[in-house]
């Protein structure tokens, strides 16, 4: 909580989190994608959502970079405001998987104690974290941005992997690797996490 709401109850509604799960067919869960610019995060996400669209069920992305263009405007890439970023789409995430819907929150989420809070909030096993462990070098190399040599230059201060850090995952339930030096395609990294989903009954 932020702690600055005093005051407050919380309201039940008779219509329920069941009750929508069952108009939907579907169970609601956080599949949060994570890991270094340029590593594939919102390729993987998109490629995921389409995968699951097809086979019948309803996603939403929340991605870094989209959601920093409203609701996460207000917010820069400083350690408190990335905390706040995280917090924010762990929110909103829980909101969505209790709507019923498979949220896909791709974003840096360099903290591990933020990501680890925002699993905390989220009902048993629903929360499922991906992490996308491809190394700097690859990341920088591929720049689809630019802004690696931005932040080479000094001209971006405060970058993932070049001067600001990056905590990968300890007991993430899905990690992604380059196989003989190469990325996986979308379409196999997709297969692979909702080969997950279907393995722990959320597909
Ligand atoms: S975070 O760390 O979770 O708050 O970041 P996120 O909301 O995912 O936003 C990351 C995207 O913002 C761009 N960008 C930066 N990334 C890292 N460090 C700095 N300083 C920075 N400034 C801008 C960048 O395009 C990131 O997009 P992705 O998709 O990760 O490449």
């Amino acid at each position: 909580t932020v702690g600055k709401s005093t005051n407050i109850l919380w309201h039940e509604c008779p219509v329920g989190k069941l009750d929508r799960q069952k108009l939907l067919g579907q169970k609601g869960c956080v599949v949060w994608i994570t890991g270094l610019s340029g590593s594939g995060k919102s390729t993987l996400a998109c490629s995921l959502s389409r995968e699951l669209h097809h086979k019948g069920y309803l996603t939403y992305i929340l991605d870094g970079d989209n959601i920093r263009h409203g609701l996460n405007g207000d917010l820069s890439f400083n350690a408190e405001d990335r905390t706040e970023n995280i917090r924010r789409v762990g929110e909103v995430a829980k909101l969505f998987a209790d709507a019923g819907v498979i949220c896909i929150a791709s974003l840096i989420s360099p903290y591990r104690k933020e990501r680890d809070a925002c699993r905390a909030i989220m009902p048993d096993s629903s929360f499922i974290e991906v992490f996308l462990n491809i190394p700097l070098e690859v990341c920088e190399a591929r720049d689809p941005k630019g802004l690696y040599r931005l932040a080479r230059a000094g001209k971006i201060k405060g970058f993932t992997g070049i001067d600001d850090p990056y905590e990968p995952p300890l007991n993430c339930e899905i990690t992604i690797e380059l196989e003989d030096g190469k990325c996986p395609t979308p379409k196999a990294m997709a297969e692979e996490v909702a080969f997950f989903l279907e393995k722990n009954g959320f597909l």
